[in-house]
């Protein structure tokens, strides 16, 4: 079976009610980075930090899988599809897509404190001060932060060099390390990008440009490559 990686941004899950971060009125627009997306952030007020975060956590449990999510399952019927996201939702699990990596964490999971080997999954939206891990310390979001490592990236890059296929859905390709995720491919290798603002990212060859919302545009590209294969 042929590999088909699909990298997903915030636009993936627009169409299922989540904001983006840098459209119009995505999230950038109406809270500073600095404020509650860094581990500065963290030390100075997290109360301020759980708050951002368990505010989207709330809406997660409010919001459905879309078209786009739903196509991507279908597509395993004839390829091996690998999901590399930086969403920190879960709707590309809850359409029932088998393989799925987050470069950027799960809303949907906690972490210590003291020991980041320690994750939980939460089971409901509310992370408090004072909620802690089992060796006491407190629990901060399961997310990767500005100016944190992004420790997924090595597997990530593993996996896109083996792709015999790559799609890029939904992601302004400006945050690194995900950004440069496309440069690991092959330039023989077959590369689609949908995003209703996809543009030719620069030094990548081979790339078909698709400027339709996921929705529509996921569909299709998967119905096509469904009849072809
Ligand atoms: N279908 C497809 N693409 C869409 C849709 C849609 N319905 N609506 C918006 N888009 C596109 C926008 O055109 C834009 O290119 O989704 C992209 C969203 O870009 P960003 O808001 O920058 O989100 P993303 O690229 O995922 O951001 C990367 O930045 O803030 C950090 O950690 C955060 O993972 C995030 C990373």
């Amino acid at each position: 079976m042929k590999t088909i990686v699909v990298l997903t941004g915030a636009g993936m899950s627009a169409e299922s009610g989540v904001k983006t971060f840098r459209d119009s009125d995505g999230l950038w627009n109406n809270y500073r980075i600095e404020e509650v997306a860094s581990p500065v952030a963290w030390e100075r007020d997290p109360e301020m930090v759980l708050e951002f975060y368990n505010q989207r956590r709330k809406q997660l449990f409010e919001v459905e899988p879309n078209a786009g999510h739903k196509a991507l399952v279908k597509l395993e019927e004839k390829f091996n599809v690998q999901i590399i996201t930086q969403n920190v939702d879960d709707l590309h699990e809850r359409a029932g897509s088998s393989n799925v990596l987050h470069l950027h964490g799960e809303l949907k999971k906690a972490r210590s404190t003291v020991d980041p080997s320690l994750v939980y999954t939460l089971d409901h939206w509310e992370l408090k001060l004072g909620d802690k891990c089992e060796k006491g310390s407190q629990l901060r979001p399961h997310i990767v932060w500005f100016g944190e490592s992004v420790d997924m990236i090595g597997p990530a890059v593993e996996i896109i060099s083996g792709a015999d296929m790559v799609i890029v859905i939904g992601t302004s390709m400006v945050v690194y390390p995900a950004a440069g995720l496309l440069h690991y491919v092959k330039d023989e290798v077959p590369k689609y990008y949908i995003d209703p603002k996809a543009f030719q990212v620069h030094g990548v060859s081979n790339l078909l440009i698709l400027r339709k919302k996921a929705g529509e545009g996921v569909p299709f590209l998967v119905d096509q490559l469904l009849k072809q294969a």
